[in-house]
């Protein structure tokens, strides 16, 4: 029996043929070179996203310009904030355009969404947002989802390191949350948990709807400003991430009901920070004295310059109206994310293996630093830089690093203990914030003290016609009055002699009647 091997053959390589025809279908043929599709969602009509356009542009089209085997094509479209509309953009970018991968996310929700379509068509995502703390299993759920995005965990042990540094005991976080409730991504609980190091902790936390939902921001702001400061003695205020629209209505209303003024102290994130040049400095100048944070680069290398010299030649030419045109952290990240997917395409051409498997064994020098990944996440130890906002512009201060902590120059030798360095706090106060609701003249510091004792060698009130002709004297009272000496500050007070028990005495501290008793 002889059955001719060829049909079964040629059956063979027409299924062969028709599988690579279908898992090519993203790539279209130009000449002799393969177009790859990229999905990019920036938003547009912000300056982080004009940058991380103009950043994508530039790496795609050096890339065109030199390769003799692929082109990159980028599709832009905008980010949306609603589930139902992520997935039909996913769908559209995927379906209708063949992106092979798609570059951007901002927020989590946004990345899961697209990161459940990707898995389901094997389209790699690679995302800018990731959580503060790491979902369980999240490489086993979005096997096609590349976070690359910044350590969120050093910033936060940074900003802990900046209230340790000034020994400020509360603080109060602040943050926009998103349309679901779900907005500081564990932030608040690294924060805590960072805080606690150092015995200080999160005294209040304001979480403020997205500003998409605010009629009338401002009026909610001054509100929920109002609670706050009846409520709190702390006033260091974090604030963990929100838009730049955001961040201007709450500084705003804060200066009005001055809560950004003297013995107050503000920390504001690297999403501020970084497009801080680029706001209208009626803005900048309601910020004045904060503390901001951002991740530091290599900006001296001659990968860098290059960049740089064609950021700003594209960024003036499509936005004349902008006075900053140098390129912030978020550029050279998205300028990363192109350079990944070229890698990638690289070590395909030799290795025969797939796209996702190549993006998530990246190892190269990025401008945005190092880039590796391990379980689908960037790993990044980054080196932060504490900037200092003063009058309308800002100074870039202390470095800090986990292994160090903060040093001046850049080759972590020269530490320093604590953040020094700062040039102006809010108020123009000459000396470091107290980061403490402060007693003032017409709300003195209260002090109970016992009306009468047995020992009046601690405590002794000699009773006068009214209270203001009261004598106060005794050990303790002449301890406090050194220590008040000691202080660099004015501290007024008053005594109120009280005839209780001691007990009672403190319960009066606990229900804060008074701020401190004496016995
Ligand atoms: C690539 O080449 C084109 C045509 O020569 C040029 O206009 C463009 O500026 C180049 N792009 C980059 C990023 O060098
Ligand atoms: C690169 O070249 C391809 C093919 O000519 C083109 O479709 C694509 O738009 C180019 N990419 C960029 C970023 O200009
Ligand atoms: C860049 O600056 C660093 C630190 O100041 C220095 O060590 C390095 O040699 C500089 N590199 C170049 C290319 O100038
Ligand atoms: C984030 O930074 C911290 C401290 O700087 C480091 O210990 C940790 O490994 C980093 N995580 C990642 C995922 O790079
Ligand atoms: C407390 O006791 C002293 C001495 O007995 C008395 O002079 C004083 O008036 C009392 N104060 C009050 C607030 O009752």
């Amino acid at each position: 029996m002889q059955n001719s091997p060829l049909p079964s053959f040629w059956f063979f390589i027409f299924l062969i043929s028709s599988i690579l025809i279908r898992t090519d279908g993203g790539e279209a043929t130009n000449g002799d070179n393969k177009v790859i599709r990229i999905g990019a969602i920036v938003d547009s009509n912000s300056r982080i996203g004009k940058e991380q356009q103009i950043a994508m542009e530039i790496a795609a089209q050096n890339y065109n310009n030199t390769s003799n085997t692929h082109k990159l094509a980028l599709y832009f479209q905008n980010p949306t904030n609603e589930p139902f509309t992520t997935t039909s953009l996913a769908e559209e970018l995927i379906e209708k355009q063949k992106v092979q991968v798609i570059i951007g996310t901002q927020t989590w929700q946004e990345a899961t969404i697209m990161a459940g379509i990707g898995s389901k068509t094997q389209v790699p995502i690679i995302s800018f947002a990731s959580p503060a703390i790491t979902p369980p299993l999240t490489p086993k759920r979005w096997p096609y989802l590349i976070r690359l995005s910044n350590n969120v965990t050093a910033h936060i042990n940074c900003i802990a390191d900046i209230v340790h540094s000034f020994t400020w005991q509360r603080v109060i976080a602040i943050y926009e949350d998103d349309a679901y409730g779900g907005g500081d991504y564990g932030m608040l609980q690294l924060l805590s948990e960072s805080l606690q190091h150092f015995g200080s902790m999160i005294e209040y936390r304001l979480a403020l709807p997205p500003l998409s939902l605010l009629s009338d921001p401002s009026m909610l702001i001054q509100q929920e400003l109002v609670k706050l400061v009846k409520q709190t003695q702390s006033r260091v205020f974090i604030v963990l991430h929100s838009s730049l629209e955001m961040v201007n209505f709450l500084f705003r209303e804060a200066s009005q009901i001055g809560l950004v003024d003297r013995d107050s102290a503000w920390i504001i994130p690297e999403s501020i920070t970084n497009v801080m040049d680029s706001v209208d400095k009626s803005g900048i100048s309601y910020m004045e004295g904060s503390l901001g944070i951002k991740t530091y680069y290599v900006e001296n290398s001659s990968q860098y310059k290059d960049f740089q010299g064609q950021f700003r030649r594209r960024f003036r030419a499509k936005n004349p109206e902008e006075d900053n045109i140098n390129p912030g952290f978020y550029a050279l990240q998205a300028h990363d994310s192109i350079k990944i997917v070229i890698q990638a395409l690289e070590k395909m051409a030799s290795t025969r293996s797939d796209l996702l498997r190549e993006i998530l064994s990246s190892n190269f020098h990025g401008l945005s630093g190092d880039i590796h990944f391990e379980e689908g996440q960037l790993l990044q130890n980054p080196t932060l830089r504490v900037v200092n906002v003063v009058g309308k512009s800002y100074k870039e201060i202390e470095f800090w690093t986990q292994e160090v902590g903060f040093f001046t120059g850049d080759d972590a030798k020269s530490s320093t203990q604590g953040l020094g360095g700062v040039v102006q706090w809010p108020g123009n106060l000459p000396r470091n914030p107290k980061g403490w609701k402060m007693p003032i003249k017409q709300k003195p510091m209260r002090i109970a003290i016992p009306g009468r004792t047995a020992f009046s060698k601690f405590v002794k009130v000699v009773y006068g016609e009214n209270p203001a002709e009261n004598e106060y004297t005794g050990f303790c009272i002449e301890i406090f009055k050194m220590v008040l000496d000691l202080l660099e500050y004015d501290l007024p007070y008053e005594f109120h002699p009280l005839n209780v028990t001691y007990p009672d005495l403190v319960q009066l501290v606990y229900n804060k009647v008074t701020s401190l008793c004496f016995n």
